[in-house]
Order: C-alpha cells, then sequence, then structure tokens
C-alpha cells in the first residue's frame, strides 16, 4: 500500500486556487513569495493527515479542505524561517532556492508571517458550526505557538547537552505538535466526542516523534537531490539528533519501534484506517 496520492492531488489543487493578493496591488510580490514557498510541492503530509482523518471518520474530504490548506501554509511558513541565516542557514529547500536566497531576508520574514497569519483567517472563515471552527482554530495556534512547535524551534536552537529525554520532547514540540494537529482539528471540525479521540491522538503523537527521527537520520543518510534540501545540515550546525546522540543503527531501532507504536494505537481507533495506515508507513519508509 502506497501514500495516498488521491488525497495529496486534493490538496495541490486546493493549494493552486488560494491567492494572498491581485496582481495590481502593491503587495503583489508578497503574494509571490508566499505562493513560491507554498506551491514548490512538498510532501503535504500533514494536510494529507488532515484528510485521512476526516476519512476515517467516514465524512467527506471536500469540508476539511481549508484547514488542512491552513495547516500546511503554518507548515511552510516555519520551513521558511527555519531555513533563515539566523537560523539554520540553509539554501535549499523543496528543490528549489530557499525564500531568503530568491527574495532576500526581509521579504522571506514577511513571506513567513504572512502565511502564518493567512492561515489564521482561513481557518477561522471556515463553513462549520462556530464552536467546531473554534476549537480547530486554538488547537493549531497552540500546536504552532510556544507550548508547541515554535517552542520546539527555541528549544532547538538554545539547549545544550540535550539527553535522551530532552531530545524526545524537543521532537514532539518542534515537529509532533503540528503533525498531532492535523489530525485532532479534523477530529474537531467532525465533531467526534472527545473521549473518542484519544486513540488518534495517541496515533498522532507517536507519528510526530516517528517523523522527526526520519528526519534526523535522512539528515544523514540522504543526499541533496533525494531530499531537496542540504543534507548535513544537523551535523554542521552541531544539533543534537536521534542520530548524535544514539547512532544511525540505534536510530533506526527507535524509528522502528515508533511505527510500531504508532499502529498499535490505530488498532484502537474505530472507523477507517486504512488511509491514516498509509501514510504512517510512508512517514517510516519514505527517503525524502
Ligand atoms: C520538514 O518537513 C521539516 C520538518 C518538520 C522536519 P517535511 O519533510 O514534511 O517537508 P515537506 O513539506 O515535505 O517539504
Ligand atoms: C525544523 O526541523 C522543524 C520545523 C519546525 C521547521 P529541521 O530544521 O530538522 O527541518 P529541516 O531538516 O530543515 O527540514
Ligand atoms: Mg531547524
Ligand atoms: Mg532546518
Ligand atoms: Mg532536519
Amino acid at each position: 500500500m502506497s501514500y495516498p496520492e488521491d488525497l495529496r492531488q486534493a490538496v495541490d489543487r486546493h493549494l493552486e486556487t488560494i491567492h494572498f493578493a491581485a496582481s495590481s496591488d502593491p503587495t503583489t510580490g508578497l503574494d509571490e513569495a508566499m505562493r513560491y514557498s507554498l506551491l514548490a510541492g512538498g510532501k503535504r503530509i500533514r494536510p494529507v493527515l488532515c484528510l485521512a482523518t476526516a476519512r476515517s471518520l467516514g465524512q467527506e474530504i471536500g469540508p476539511f479542505l481549508g484547514a488542512a490548506a491552513a495547516i500546511e501554509m503554518v507548515h511552510t511558513y516555519s520551513l521558511v524561517h527555519d531555513d533563515l541565516p539566523a537560523m539554520d542557514d540553509d539554501d535549499l529547500r523543496r528543490g528549489q532556492p530557499t525564500s531568503h536566497i530568491n527574495y532576500g531576508e526581509a521579504v522571506a520574514i514577511l513571506a513567513g508571517d504572512g502565511l502564518f497569519a493567512e492561515a489564521v483567517r482561513l481557518m477561522s472563515s471556515l463553513e462549520a458550526e462556530p464552536e467546531r471552527v473554534l476549537e480547530a482554530v486554538r488547537l493549531v495556534a497552540s500546536a504552532t505557538g510556544v507550548e508547541g512547535m515554535v517552542g520546539g524551534q527555541y528549544v532547538d536552537v538554545t539547549a545544550t547537552g540535550l539527553d535522551a529525554a530532552g531530545l524526545r520532547r524537543l521532537h514532539s514540540l518542534k515537529t509532533g505538535r503540528l503533525i498531532r494537529v492535523s489530525v485532532e482539528a479534523a477530529l474537531a471540525l467532525g465533531g467526534l466526542a472527545d473521549p473518542e479521540r484519544e486513540p488518534y491522538r495517541r496515533f498522532a503523537s507517536e507519528l510526530g516523534i516517528l517523523f522527526q527521527i526520519v528526519d534526523d537520520i535522512l539528515d544523514v543518510t540522504g543526499s541533496d537531490e533525494a531530499l531537496g534540501k542540504p543534507q548535513g545540515s544537523d551535523e554542521r550546525h552541531g544539533k543534537v539528533t536521534y542520530v548524535s546522540l544514539y547512532g544511525l543503527e540505534e536510530a533506526r531501532e527507535l524509528a522502528s519501534a515508533s511505527h510500531r507504536e504508532a499502529l498499535s494505537a490505530l488498532a484502537e481507533v474505530e472507523g477507517e484506517t486504512d488511509y491514516l495506515k498509509r501514510v504512517a508507513d510512508y512517514i517510516y519508509q519514505r527517503e525524502n
């Protein structure tokens, strides 16, 4: 079974329709920079997870496309800022020059800022019951903020001498929270009762950890061409990663254990989990 290409294509088609400024506006260059990073490809794992969750609830994907796109916009903003000279100082992303290489640092910073704000606008304009929309917005904002992705990026750039527990916590924040909320936002919008969300949450939390373990491994074993981003970025920056802490072999074993853990949580989910399983398998086996 392979990655759900049908869902990925639905995401790509929807993202194509999103514009941030008209060509006559003075901000048309900002729109261009935002769309440059957003439409550069990418695996679309987070929005695909959102849609796969909708399917597991037995619902049509249409009403979830806006939330899926918004989460991808938050993710893309995080990549644009992650690559900046003050952060990881990388010049290749999604197989093309990073935003600051193409547009300069000031525009790249603004493109990231714009993607985040427009994502919040998109999420809060979803056509669903207001309480469900409000909960989904709150979940995405908190997964992005200090208790989520941004907090994790802060620990990533400031922490020294992380131990195993510290590294797991770092991964669960900087990558895990956004992956987890891709599932949780769909549960909120789909109106699933709280107790029934628990196995989904365990699945999605583990998937987030798995994702970043594999990202750390690929930073060592991949190539610029395959990854579409510079190989060896973590080592150049002296980052503590699963590979630096455990070595490659043990990191691979930990990825395998994490994959098993995610699948065992998924087995507790009621509903059609085929799509979610295919995403989990892809995250484990991916080569880019
Ligand atoms: C890369 O994410 C950044 C991390 C969170 C490690 P992805 O590997 O999902 O990047 P794209 O979206 O496919 O480019
Ligand atoms: C960044 O982690 C995670 C984000 C929140 C963007 P990395 O710095 O490892 O991501 P890559 O390897 O550059 O994609
Ligand atoms: Mg980084
Ligand atoms: Mg990076
Ligand atoms: Mg990385």
